[in-house]
């Protein structure tokens, strides 16, 4: 019976993602689904080339090609991605945590970084967690909590706390509702969703075709809907002082900043490694 071995599933990912992927990234692709998806040393495949598969690995490669071809994003094949010193599972319930939002992370713990006492913190918009487990794992000072609207995400988002082991509390709210809710709190991080449905058309089919729509997507008409809420719930449960963290659309920034103007907050800046400006701390008069 003809058996796979390692560098024939990576020939048979060169030969199935070769019209859609440069070889550089297939060799990623094929190595990180040996790491993450059969726990084996990518390394493996440089001196023991002629390893065989087993029957359910081998099956599993080729699955995963099936599903890479289809556009699907590598993190869900896996069920579970990366976050800086964090392994997250992801699935279409969340979007994939991007590396602008590790930027965003790195931020707040460089201006936490000597923390001696307690600090109330919310991650609006927790999806997988990432944000929020991080900052909690980092900087054990935060008391976190993760806020999305469905139990479904939030299920998720505690799955991946405990794997982390991390304890944050898990809120299910509609920012949309937020009046009820109240909490004082000190500092807030968000990453709401800010990509206009105009710009759709510039999205990848692995993105579009795959990552869910209300994580990414809001409407032409109140692109800044989520920052304004955000912005009043924090009138009122932001203590004074507090900073919020935003991770913004760059498109959007001039509007933003003029939508800040209205409340009563000091802004700084920062890029992203592409020289946009993708994040804004806001500290509170
Ligand atoms: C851009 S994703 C960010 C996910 C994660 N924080 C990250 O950075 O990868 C935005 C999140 O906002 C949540 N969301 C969308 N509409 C919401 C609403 N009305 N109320 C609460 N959360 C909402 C989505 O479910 C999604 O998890």
């Amino acid at each position: 019976m003809f058996v796979m071995t390692l560098r024939e599933g990576q020939e048979h990912f060169k030969a199935g993602l070769g019209g859609f992927f440069q070889s550089s990234e297939i060799d990623f692709y094929y190595k990180t689904l040996l790491k993450d998806g059969l726990n084996r040393d990518p390394i493996q495949l440089s001196i023991e080339p002629w390893v065989e598969l087993t029957s359910e690995e081998e099956f599993f490669v080729k699955e995963s090609l099936s599903k890479l071809i289809a556009h699907q994003p590598l993190q869900y094949v896996l069920g579970k991605t990366h976050f800086r010193d964090l392994t997250l599972k992801v699935d279409k319930r969340v979007l994939i945590p991007r590396p602008e939002t590790e930027e965003m992370v790195e931020w707040v713990l460089e201006d936490f970084k000597k923390l001696n006492q307690k600090l109330r913190l919310i991650d609006m918009g927790t999806g997988s967690g990432c944000i929020g487990i991080a900052l909690a794992k980092a900087q054990p000072y935060f008391s976190v909590f993760a806020l999305d609207k469905d139990v479904d995400i939030l299920d998720l988002t505690a799955e991946n706390a405990k794997l982390n082991g991390v304890q944050i509390k898990c809120i299910e709210q509609d920012m949309n509702q937020m009046n009820t809710l109240k909490l004082k709190i000190d500092v807030i991080v968000s990453n709401p969703p800010y990509v206009m449905l105009s710009e759709q058309n510039q999205m990848k089919s692995n993105v579009l075709d795959y990552e869910p729509h209300q994580a990414i997507f809001i409407s032409n008409k109140d692109p800044l809907l989520f920052y304004r809420l955000i912005l009043e719930f924090a009138a009122d449960n932001l203590k004074p002082k507090g900073f919020i963290y935003f991770e913004i659309n760059p498109l959007l920034l001039k509007e933003l900043k003029d939508l800040i103007i209205s409340f009563s907050y000091i802004v700084f800046e920062r890029l992203d490694i592409f020289k946009k400006v993708r994040m804004l701390r806001l500290q509170k008069k």
